[in-house]
């Protein structure tokens, strides 16, 4: 594919009018690309490169962690579609650390990318670099995590969140087959992501609308009686928070007879430390009912062995593709709508939806994709035979596919 020619190179902005063409052009903010257009020469006035002079068209991408798998995959497949387009691809990986993020981002700013896709570490400390990406002209797509509190966000690509957590809420129902029993009362615990990643309240939220009116019922038991997303949060998703907060919670609540029955974990890294804390503390003896999401190659393997009761798959690709697809848009000028979808020609569904993603100043266009529920019984089916993401192994393990 030919990219089309770079229609503006540098602008000259003179902070006096730099003010009226903020907010002159906050409405259009909302949905694309700052129109900039040159300014009067003045002592004041400083250099925004917009668009490189080189005629290089780079992307510049700052994934939050290089430490858990979904995300390593997100920036290689990120990188290679973007590059098969004839893209040049500046990726960057935060280590989880806010600071690094925002530093990265600048950088690539001042470096001259033309379009910055971000998966942030926090979704509300990222302000202030948005509107340096504002002022020179570069439009920024939120890449799976929502950035908040800024209106120059150009578009959100993520999956279906709330969707998500009702999968893992509807799972715990169906296994323990709540609709079912009659005086039969189950144990479950609660463990969520990291409060400052916009998704993991729509993950809890989405379980939870499945599972409290269990427990207003009186069905589901929370021993712990940790059951508000802050309590029962996960700074940085961490394996060993949730394992260690896990320890605790069995020690204190479970070290007699009491059974744990279930324990919603949002995501696959959290869901490990779960295990381990129950392999390592639990003496109950039955198997402990455990969600999680990304079907990481680890959690994979647990979920044949059991340890992991189900999974959530969310295809990287296809959250790659869709990326693409908004990006190159932004680029051309475009203005984010359904008609996108429809022109793209996607082999799969994605919603546009206008409605659901207020990040505090404006309302999102987001792009949602659809995540699937995985067990052990359709886990082959699904993911290598239906998606060829995974490959089967010798060992019978399941290895992302090449
Ligand atoms: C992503 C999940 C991931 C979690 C931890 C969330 O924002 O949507 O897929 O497991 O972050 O990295």
């Amino acid at each position: 594919m030919v990219l089309s020619n770079r229609h503006y190179t540098r602008y000259l902005i003179a902070p006096i009018t730099l003010s009226l063409m903020v907010s002159a052009c906050s409405t259009a903010s909302k949905t694309s690309a700052p129109d900039n257009t040159a300014q009067s020469d003045t002592d004041d006035t400083r250099i925004v490169d917009t668009h490189s002079e080189d005629g290089i068209d780079k992307i510049g991408i700052s994934m939050p962690t290089q430490y858990l798998e979904r995300w390593t995959r997100d920036g290689n497949n990120l990188k290679a579609s973007f590059e098969a387009l004839g893209y040049e691809v500046d990726l960057h990986y935060a280590g989880n650390l806010i600071d690094t993020q925002i530093d990265a981002i600048y950088e690539m700013i001042d470096d001259g990318v033309d379009v910055l896709v971000i998966g942030a570490v926090d979704g509300l400390s990222l302000g202030k670099v948005m509107e340096r990406a504002y002022e020179a002209g570069i439009p920024v797509v939120a890449y799976d995590r929502l950035i908040c509190n800024t209106e120059y966000v150009s578009a959100y690509v993520s999956f279906d969140n709330y969707q998500v957590g009702r999968l893992q809420g509807e799972y715990i129902k169906n296994a323990l087959e709540l609709d079912k029993v009659t005086g039969k009362i189950y144990n479950i615990e609660f463990t969520a992501g990291d409060s400052v990643d916009n998704n993991a309240r729509f993950f809890f939220d989405g379980a939870m609308d499945v599972l409290r009116p269990y427990i207003d019922k009186g069905t589901l038991n929370v021993p712990s009686g940790q059951c508000d997303f802050y309590t029962v949060s996960t700074s940085q998703w961490s394996t060993e928070t949730a394992n260690v907060r896990f320890q605790i919670l069995i020690g204190s609540y479970y070290s007699g007879d009491r059974k744990l029955d279930a324990v919603l974990c949002s995501n696959d890294s959290t869901s490990i430390g779960v295990q381990d804390a129950i392999r390592d503390s639990y003496n109950g003896g039955n198997n402990v009912v455990i969600t999680g999401q990304d079907c990481d190659v680890e959690n994979l393997r647990r979920l044949m062995d059991g340890r992991q009761s189900m999974d959530v798959y969310k295809n990287l690709a296809y959250e790659a593709g869709v990326t693409v697809m908004v990006v190159d848009s932004l680029y051309h000028g475009e203005v984010m709508s359904q008609s996108l979808i429809d022109s793209w020609n996607l082999d799969y569904e994605c919603v546009y939806d206008t409605q659901s993603y207020d990040n505090g100043k404006i309302v999102v266009p987001a792009f949602l994709l659809e995540p699937v529920e995985i067990t052990s019984d359709n886990m082959v089916q699904e993911l290598v035979d239906n998606y060829g993401t995974y490959v089967l192994s010798e060992d019978g393990s399941l290895q992302v596919a090449e």
